[in-house]
């Protein structure tokens, strides 16, 4: 092993590790890039960030490294500010995993949970609240690994030689995924060049990412993708990536993700998250019209130690409607003959676009007292993510309301979710613990809305059990 004398020394240099189960012919090298010291792929970006700022005179000692991000960046950033004796602010959505949060704090930087739900441009968007702490803070100054060269530019200086040596110039096709598109911007961009353009590089893309043609809707895997807020006029791509570099993207829906890095723990005993699961999902199918001659990379961003309470944990995994392998979380002994909530759910998911028009245009939505769903306005090729949805109402209150009303003034929210394969009495158990006065639930099925139910409902059909 090497020695290293400081922390950034040990930087890069992740193991590709050869997969033995897939059952396929090329041979598929996987690139375990928690063995960074903070922890996952952003270590690199976030020293080279780092460095540049300290060298450009952007930053100086005393100075405080702000960032909004899903987690990595910020923890690398923590871990490399803590190093380097500079205090570090994360702004951060509540979304991304508690291991994470708690690792960014243990690091001892400043987490401030931003929950709005608004498009960038909103004065309440995360990155308009970091833009604001750094105007207002001298010494301050924010990474912006969308937006900052020094991203990208990490991995043409040490991801893409490591694999290219690693494989001894072999390599034939690198899988990765985008977030900011630094790292597969800036390996693929090296190992194209180095190839002589005989490297191809995949896109793996969660489904309803706008990088790959999807609707931009959310999705439950953290990192990867590009989703854009409903009220967003313009959604500039991050100019960290270079689409340029991409030859194919690969589209991979949550489900596919989760279930490949669950089958990447039981079968090979290496624990990943869940955008390693969009990558590899997106590897096998490229590697299906591939031959022994190729040798493919697939990089894999963080460990899946992440994600004990999501992807790896039952009670998420059916509360989303996961399928959970099976189990049902600690609702499973007790409720084993329980009705489950998609029973319960016979009806079609009745829903209104929020604002789009006014309404009298929606009023002859069926049934006047069950709930309907208020959406936020936005093209769809799937069923709504959670987060599209903006409150819940009743066709009657749609009828009744004076006619220039807009529908979003007359949804009230939805917070609570439940599972469609989840127990009746399991749900109103778990959701009276963290959303007490619930009225509605919406109801996920693979982490997308395919109905509402009413609290009184649920009770009811969970007593009767
Ligand atoms: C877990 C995870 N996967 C993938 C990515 C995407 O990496 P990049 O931003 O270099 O495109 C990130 C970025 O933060 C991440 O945290």
């Amino acid at each position: 092993m090497p020695r290293f004398e400081s922390l950034a020394d040990a930087v890069g240099g992740t193991p590709l590790i050869r997969l033995t189960r897939t059952g396929l012919r090329p041979r598929i090298y996987v690139k375990t890039e928690w063995t960074n010291p903070a922890g996952s792929v952003k270590d690199r970006a976030a020293l080279s960030m780092l460095q540049q700022a300290l060298a450009d005179g952007s930053l100086a000692a005393g100075g405080t490294v702000v960032e909004t991000t899903s987690g990595n960046t910020g923890i690398g950033l923590a871990a490399y500010a803590a190093h380097l004796g500079l205090r570090s602010v994360v702004f951060t959505g509540s979304s991304v995993s508690k291991e994470k949060r708690d690792v960014l704090a243990a690091y001892g930087a400043d987490v401030r949970l931003v929950d709005a739900f608004v498009p960038k441009s909103h004065p309440d968007s995360l990155r308009s609240v970091a833009e604001r702490f750094v105007a207002d803070t001298p010494g301050a100054w924010l990474a912006g690994q969308y937006d900052n060269p020094a991203n990208p530019a990490a991995h043409v200086r040490s991801t893409g030689p490591e694999i290219w040596a690693d494989t001894d110039g072999q390599v034939t096709h690198l899988v990765a995924t985008i977030g900011t598109g630094g790292t597969i911007s800036g390996t693929g961009r090296f190992l194209a060049d180095v190839s002589g353009g005989r490297v191809q590089v995949v896109g793996a893309d969660p489904a309803t990412s706008i990088y790959s043609g999807g609707d931009g809707s959310q999705k439950a895997i953290e990192g990867a993708g590009h989703f854009v807020h409903p009220d967003a006029e313009t959604d500039p791509w991050p100019e960290s990536f270079d689409p340029s570099v991409i030859d194919r993207y690969e589209p991979v829906d949550d489900t596919t993700a989760i279930r490949a890095i669950h089958d990447l723990a039981r079968t090979e005993g290496i624990l990943a998250g869940g955008s390693s699961g969009v990558a590899l999902a997106a590897a096998y199918r490229v590697a299906e019209g591939l031959t022994e001659d190729d040798l493919v990379v697939v990089l894999l961003p963080d460990s899946g130690r992440n994600y004990l309470s999501t992807y790896f944990d039952p009670t998420w995994l059916t509360a989303n409607g996961f399928d959970g392998d099976g189990s049902d979380g600690d609702g499973s002994a007790r409720d084993g003959d329980a009705p489950r909530v998609g029973d319960l759910v016979t009806a079609p998911l009745r829903t209104a676009e929020r604002d789009a028009i006014t309404v009298a245009a929606v009023a002859a939505l069926g049934p006047a007292d069950g709930p309907v769903a208020v959406l936020h306005p936005r093209p769809r090729t799937a069923a709504p993510h959670p987060a599209d949805v903006a409150g819940w109402t009743t066709a009657e209150a749609l009828r009744t309301a004076a006619p220039d009303t807009l529908v979003g003034a007359l949804a009230e929210p939805v917070t609570a979710r439940v599972g469609a394969g989840e127990h009746a009495a399991t749900a109103v158990r778990r959701v009276a613990g963290s959303t007490p006065d619930w009225r509605h639930a919406v109801v996920l099925d693979a982490g997308r809305v395919t109905g509402l139910v009413a609290r009184t409902a649920l009770e009811q059909s969970a007593e009767q059990a």
